[in-house]
């Protein structure tokens, strides 16, 4: 089936995290596992999928990162480009370039990009009130300015977005605004800008929206109702760490003006198709993603960045259309097929905030627990559709209730059992109508596990294989092979067999979800390859400069989806189990108190 289709173009564009501090586990379980499990399951059916992303470095949120730790916004994005990739690979996500926005090749891309759109009109000049400082004269960047939301109330808004109702600001929409730095009100001065005519790109955008049938409901409701209130936006700003501006009178370092880091972040999915392209030697290939029809990309985020994929992305590549010196009149820029946005997550009833010690590092996270329970966790429990709550006891609990009761418990037994009695996969004899129902069963998750991922709906897929994981578990129970070791040997190889049959494809469904453990339960089974993906960095270099991408080799990973074929006669290794167990109380006293020691700390 997988086999004669032909394979498809998948890209799988995901957000570019803030170089601006280490990434929280709600960061990841809004952009990172969700985009990693659909990747590698579009890999193991065959089709052809590169996986974009990178830390996005520009702008006021890596400038103020810098300011507080005493670095230039370089130093401080070469450090947490290295702590997030770090982050990322020891997370298993399997990224085919995970690069970074300072590079020479994303500066070329973007300002390609904004050339273009300028030179067909797109991009217009329009005098704005900036935000000054009235202490020092400077320029107040938007996230330097808070205030109460015009629209909503909410009196924490920013100068560039209202968390509480989602719309954009601009500074001097707030009402009592005051600078977060020393609270004073700021100054407002003319100064010129250049601005994205989304208003052009309204029809367009509408028509093309109303087509998405396919998309979740809260992503296409959110973006239709932007569309009745779209007007022009500012895309640079008074900074000076950016892409400059390719255009005269805003070039060059005296204009003091760069462009504005969401415009450029959006094109970081282009430059890096196009990097990947030319680090490989193949340096057209981005074409096969970007101007091919037949391609299909998809993006995933936390909802705080549904408009930059749905409105304005979409405008820039509309606008761009087969134009510019990367486009090169070879064809259209594809559009978004699914725009995969997710909830928020909580933590013990709180928002995340890293001053207050409401937080968890992933890098924290991994040293004291395995990547798999993690991953488990947040796609079993975690914001897919709704805003939820992490907590400790609710992580123990699911990892000792489900991945080790239930899913260990079956690798376990199985495993022991054959281990012990047979040391191989062994031979069956004829099969009993309870052997092949159960066969039959598990095998159906091929399709029903895989519908469920390619519709995005990530834990009704892992739900699907845990439901599938019980059924076998009964059937083992019911078998109970281990009594029929003496009187009755055939019977009981017959029975571990097809138990065996039932891991081996139940570790092919949980592989997009838990790599690490069924990498390691496909060795245990006796298997020399890889079923998951390795995961490493290489470098990249450019004119007098390098850098380091997360990349990985997962040819051989293509086509597997497909029911167990387990050879009789494999050996199989000495079994150990797949996941830990947590002692709950001792999880939640110790996490809860490592929280206040950071609070503690983090208080200025
Ligand atoms: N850095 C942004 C954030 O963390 C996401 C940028 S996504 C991209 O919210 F589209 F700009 F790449
Ligand atoms: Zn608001």
């Amino acid at each position: 089936m997988g086999e004669s289709k032909r394979a498809e173009k998948i890209l799988v564009a995901v957000a570019w995290p803030y170089a601006s501090g280490p990434r929280h586990i709600g960061h990841v379980a809004g952009f990172g596992v969700p985009s990693d499990i659909f990747a590698r399951y579009h890999r193991l059916k065959g089709n052809d999928v590169l996986m974009v992303s990178g830390t996005d470095e520009h702008g006021t949120p890596v400038m103020v990162a810098a300011e507080q730790e005493g670095l230039s916004p370089r130093e401080l994005a070469d450090r947490y480009n290295e702590v997030i990739r770090d982050d990322l690979r020891r997370l298993g996500l399997s990224y085919d370039i995970f690069t970074r926005t300072t590079t020479q090749n994303h500066y070329r891309v973007v300002r390609d990009v904004f050339r273009t759109l300028h030179e067909k009109g797109y991009i217009v000049e329009h005098t704005a009130m900036g935000a000054f400082s009235a202490t020092t004269g400077h320029t107040l960047p938007d996230r330097y300015i808070e205030g109460t939301c015009p629209h909503c109330g909410y009196r924490e808004a920013r100068g560039d977005q209202c968390d509480n109702c989602g719309r954009q600001l601009d500074p001097i929409d707030l009402v009592g605004p005051r600078s977060r730095i020393d609270g004073t009100a700021p100054v407002f001065k003319e100064t010129s800008h250049l601005f994205l005519d989304l208003p052009a790109f309204a029809d367009a955008l509408r028509e093309w929206i109303d087509k998405q049938a396919h998309w979740r409901t809260n992503v296409r409701r959110f973006s239709l109702n932007l569309l009745d209130e779209l007007i022009p936006r500012a895309i640079t700003r008074d900074l000076d760490w950016g892409v400059p501006i390719p255009v005269e009178g805003y070039d060059g370092d005296e204009s003091g003006k760069r462009i504005y880091v969401w415009f450029d972040a959006v094109i970081g999915y282009l430059s890096s198709t196009v990097e990947w392209a030319a680090a490989r030697g193949t340096p057209d290939a981005w074409r096969d993603w970007w101007q091919n029809p037949d391609s299909r990309h998809y993006y995933f985020m936390g909802k705080d960045n549904i408009v930059f994929h749905t409105v304005i992305w979409p405008s820039m590549l509309l606008g761009y259309g087969e134009g510019g010196e990367i486009g090169a009149g070879k064809g259209k820029l594809g559009l978004p097929y699914d725009v995969v946005a997710s909830e928020f997550l909580t933590m013990e009833g709180r928002k995340f905030s890293s001053s207050r010690g409401v937080v968890i590092y992933v890098k924290d996270f991994l040293e004291r627990y395995d990547a798999d329970s993690l991953r488990y966790f947040l796609t079993i429990a975690g914001p897919e559709s709704q805003d939820t709550d992490f907590t400790w006891a609710e992580f123990a609990r699911r990892n000792n209730d489900e991945l080790v009761a239930t899913w260990g418990n079956l690798v376990n037994r199985t495993l022991k059992n054959v281990h012990r009695h047979f040391g191989e996969v062994p031979a069956p004899g004829q099969l009993s109508d309870a052997d092949e129902q159960i066969l039959a069963a598990i095998e159906a998750g091929l399709a029903s596990v895989g519908g469920e991922i390619e519709n995005a709906r990530f834990k009704a897929g892992l739900t699907e294989a845990m439901r599938l994981a019980t059924l076998a578990n009964q059937y083992v129970s019911e078998q109970a092979p281990w009594k029929l070791i003496e009187s009755d040997r055939e019977r009981a190889a017959t029975i571990l067999y097809v138990a065996l049959r039932c891991v081996d494809n139940l570790k092919l469904f949980l592989t997009p979800f838990l790599p690490f453990s069924s990498q390691a339960l496909h060795e245990l089974l006796g298997y020399s390859d890889d079923i998951a993906a390795k995961i490493e960095f290489v470098e990249h270099a450019e004119e007098g400069d390098s850098h380091l991408v997360l990349t990985g080799q997962y040819e051989s990973l293509r086509g597997r989806w497909r029911a167990s074929e387990l050879p009789v006669g494999q050996k199989l290794l000495e079994p150990e189990p797949l996941f830990r167990k947590l002692d709950p109380e001792a999880v939640v006293a110790e996490e809860l108190q490592r929280m206040e020691e950071t609070a503690a700390g983090g208080a200025d």
